[in-house]
């Protein structure tokens, strides 16, 4: 297996971090193709805990190149923090590489996500607030600064004029803000990010890619977010603002899909979602509460607590669908331990009709109601359980409802934060 992605099946935080850690023992480079420090990936070795936001969850190996690719969006004074935090704890970070097409996180960017998100009142989307999306819209229209850029000053310096102009008129005019963006105090602080950057970034980090798939490596491409987040194929517009799907890592890292072996699915034994939008499985009070407190569910980004519900079998349908999955990663089983029954939800009811295609339309998904079975808990530990025949029979049972649904093996079971706490079929 040499080409082997890995993404989020459900509204991110399923684990990827931990799951991308635990595979890099084995690759070769480990690469982020899409999103930015909007994702926080945590990875627990011993009792140490990290939280990636930029830099893949490869680092930790030495000899694996970690790529941040073309696809990813870079505020560099998170990155350089990141590398910073890294190397107090004695991870030296040498293996980082970063793509001079990347796209640059300005501070109008972040002005601009909290002033929409201010605006939108009602249908607010609830971002990070990290200037993801602006940074986006202007790669996709063509203003964006890319990594490379920050090496020529004389562009850098008529490209930013030329955005805080139309920023600065958005800001202050449309949304009523008071904003000081100075072009040399930007262009300065920048600067200084590009001196200490400069030894990460390289061209073209497609042919790294490319060359190590010529010579038959081992890659794994390490997707941020999740499926219901993709811009596309999500619940749309409470959504980010890129393709965290599989087929987004050929264009996120620069990649022929004709070289993809395998397309792992990370996927919660229930579900969370943090910030506004559809979520019909999910559980107000009681065990919502209950899973958010066993769960430790709080944005690794963020802190914001995430909302928390029952699995469900429409969303993973979708994302086998749209991802082409080829095995299942799942994950915190762990934290269904003290249930005395689990609903999962098989289908919604729309219109009168069972449906088990999720509708991505908000306006029909706000008309669906999920449609539960329920199933008898294990109620005992598992975080200590090593071998699949060792996990309790309603685990073993709940384990292949939740297969059937998704219409995929799995290959990793997750049952504890540690890289160790893991169940391999
Ligand atoms: P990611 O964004 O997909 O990488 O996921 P996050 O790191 O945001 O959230 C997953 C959280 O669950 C983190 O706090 C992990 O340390 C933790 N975690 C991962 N796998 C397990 C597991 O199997 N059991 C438990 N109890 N926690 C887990
Ligand atoms: P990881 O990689 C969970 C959510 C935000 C918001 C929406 C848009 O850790 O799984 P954005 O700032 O991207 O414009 O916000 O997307 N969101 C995430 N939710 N995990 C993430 O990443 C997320 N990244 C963005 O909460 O609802
Ligand atoms: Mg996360």
């Amino acid at each position: 297996m040499s080409v082997m992605i890995v993404v989020g099946t459900q509204w991110g935080d399923e684990g990827k971090g931990k799951i991308t850690d635990l595979l890099a023992r084995d690759m070769d480079m480990v690469v982020r193709f899409q999103g930015g420090n909007n994702a926080g990936h945590t990875v627990v070795i011993k009792d140490e805990t990290f939280k990636l936001h930029l830099i893949p969850s490869g680092i930790f190996y030495n000899n694996v190149l970690c790529v941040i690719g073309n696809g990813v969006v870079i505020d560099p004074a998170v990155l350089l923090q990141e590398i910073e935090t890294l190397k107090s704890k004695g991870h030296p970070v040498n293996n980082l590489r970063i793509s001079s097409q990347a796209h640059v996180i300005f501070p109008y960017h972040k002005d601009l996500d909290k002033a929409q998100e201010k605006k939108k009142e009602a249908g607010r989307i609830g971002t990070t607030c990290r200037g993801i999306g602006p940074c986006y819209v202007d790669k996709y229209n063509r203003r964006g600064i890319r990594i490379g850029e920050l090496f020529d000053q004389e562009t850098l310096k008529s490209k930013l004029e030329w955005n805080l102009e139309e920023k600065t008129f958005l800001l202050e005019k449309f949304y009523g803000m008071k904003v000081k963006l100075d072009v040399d105090a930007i262009l300065n602080e920048y600067l200084g990010y590009a001196h200490a950057l400069k030894k990460f970034v390289v061209e073209e980090s497609s042919s790294l890619v490319y060359e190590a798939i010529k010579k038959n490596k081992k890659l794994l491409l390490e997707g941020a977010q999740g499926t219901m987040l993709d811009v596309d194929h999500g619940t749309y517009p409470y959504v980010t603002s890129s393709n965290p799907v599989s087929s987004g890592a050929c264009v996120g890292a620069g990649f022929s899909p004709k070289a993809v072996d395998e397309i792992l699915g990370v996927v919660k034994a229930y579900v969370t979602r943090v910030g506004g939008g559809p979520f019909p499985t999910e559980i107000e009070g009681g065990v919502g509460e209950k899973l958010r407190e066993w769960g430790g569910e709080y944005g690794a980004t963020t802190g914001r607590p995430r909302r928390c519900g029952w699995f469900d079998g429409v969303v993973m349908k979708h994302a086998t669908k749209i991802n082409g999955l080829t095995s299942l990663a799942i994950t915190k089983l762990d934290v269904l331990d003290n249930l005395d029954k689990i609903k999962i939800c098989v289908a919604y009811e729309y219109n009168g009709k069972q449906i088990t295609d999720f509708p991505t339309d908000i306006r029909r998904l706000a008309k669906c109601k999920p449609i539960y079975e329920e199933m008898p808990g294990w109620q005992e530990p598992i975080n200590k359980v090593k071998d699949y025949k060792d996990l309790p029979q309603n685990a073993k049972k709940y384990l292949d409802k939740l297969a059937e649904l998704a219409e995929a093996r799995i290959s990793l079971i997750s049952v504890g934060a540690e890289r160790g706490q893991i169940i391999r079929i």
